[in-house]
Parts: C-alpha cells; structure tokens; sequence
C-alpha cells in the first residue's frame, strides 16, 4: 500500500519544501499537463529535472500530454522511477501503447498506463505484461480538487482480477487518482488499488506529512486484501 501526495495542490512558489513536507510518502505524483490533451498547462521536463534533484522520495511522473511516445522517455531517462501515460493521448497520436511502455522501461522507469472515467479496461488487458502499473482515474483529469468519482471502482477491480489472473504477485501496481481521501480511500482498497495519488486531501491540511499517515493508517489493513 503506496501513498503518492500529488504537488498540484501545492504551494508551486515553494515546490522543494513542498516535497520535503511529504518525506514519509512512498512516492511525489507529478501531475504534467500541456493544455491539449487536458485544458489545463502545468510544468514539464525541465521542472521535473529540478524536482528531482530535491526530492525525498521517488517521482512518479502522470503525463498528461499529447505525443506520449516522443514525450514519455525523457521523463524516465532524468530519473523519474515512474512515468504513466495516457491510452487515450497514444491511439490519438496513432501510437501503439505497447510501444510507449517498452520505450519508458527501456528508459529505465516503471511503466504506468492510465486510463480516463470513460476508457473500459477491457480492451487493455493483454498490454499487462508489459506494464508496471495501471492508473485508473476517479476524476476527469486536468483539475484538483474534484469529486470522487465512485463508478470507477468496478474499473479498479476489473485490473485487479485481470492481474490475478495473470499470477500478478503485487509486481503490478493499480493506482488510482482524483478526489482520494481519507472518506474514499478505503473503498479505493477494497476495490483492489494499492497505490493512493492524493492532492487536496493531502496538501490542504493542515500537516501535509499527518495526511499521509492517516492515509497509510486507513489502508494498511486492506493489504494482501
Ligand atoms: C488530476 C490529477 C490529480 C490531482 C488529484 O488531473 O491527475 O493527480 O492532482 O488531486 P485531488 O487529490 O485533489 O483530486
Ligand atoms: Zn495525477
């Protein structure tokens, strides 16, 4: 069970002490975001640079950008340890998301795949072997602080079964992102994700470092669940 703190809810004047707020995460989730593939601009590859140069813990990068195969392994080539990009962004962009996932490991990162709310899982599936981790979004991407989006907890359960199936011992990891707090992520476990992306619930309290712990408190007995 794996808490990774979202920065888009953070103070973006402060980003290095922002990161070392969140010292006992597992992971920094690093929302990058080109004002096309969602109507929202963030920060890139050079920002990402400077990150991870100061970060605690290891950066788990979410592309949300267009281009995923020419954009993706740079990303995983200045050290992120995970780089997750859209289905949705590689077939628009024509590109075979089997491809962009063996070129973010042969870049040295884990190889994540997310998925936005109305993107089955079904057609995927077989892309598993050659995946690390399957993001399931429970908010449109582009924007903290949305609601929670509980019909997508079949979707979690579906990648589940479909690991387990395939023998998966925990080597892939389901993430799931948007509106997770301490009311939603339960539900988020049970439903069988074992890494928690968490923006608002985590940088609007009042100790970002607490949040993580609650968190981590209300799923640790989930694991192995
Ligand atoms: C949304 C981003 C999320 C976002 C989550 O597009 O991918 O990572 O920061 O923020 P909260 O936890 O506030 O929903
Ligand atoms: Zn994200």
């Amino acid at each position: 069970m794996q808490i990774s703190p979202s920065i888009l809810s953070a103070d973006f004047s402060r980003l290095a002490e922002e990161l070392r707020a969140i010292g006992n995460a597992d992971w920094a989730h690093v929302d990058v975001m080109d004002n096309h593939f969602v109507p929202n601009l963030t920060l890139g590859l050079p920002v990402v640079e400077a990150l991870l140069r100061v970060s605690p813990v290891p950066i788990d990068c979410h592309l949300m950008i267009e281009d995923p195969l020419r954009w993706a392994p740079p990303y995983a080539q200045a050290g992120a340890g995970s780089v997750t990009f859209h289905v949705e962004a590689a077939e628009a962009a024509g590109q075979d998301p089997l491809v962009v996932a063996r070129e973010i490991r042969a870049a040295g990162a884990r190889a994540g795949m997310a998925l936005k709310p109305r993107t089955a899982w079904a057609p995927y599936e077989g892309l598993l072997p050659e995946l690390d981790m399957v993001l399931v979004m429970t908010v449109e991407p582009g924007f903290g602080g949305q609601d929670f989006m509980a019909d997508q907890l079949p979707k979690v359960a579906q990648v589940r079964a479909a690991i387990s199936r395939r023998g998966g011992t925990g080597q892939i990891w389901v993430q799931v992102d948007g509106g997770v707090s301490a009311d939603t992520i339960e539900a988020c476990a049970e439903a069988g994700a074992d890494v928690f992306v968490a923006g608002s619930a985590v940088y609007g309290a009042e100790s970002a470092a607490a949040a993580v712990d609650r968190l981590r408190a209300l799923v640790a007995r989930h694991a192995g669940a």
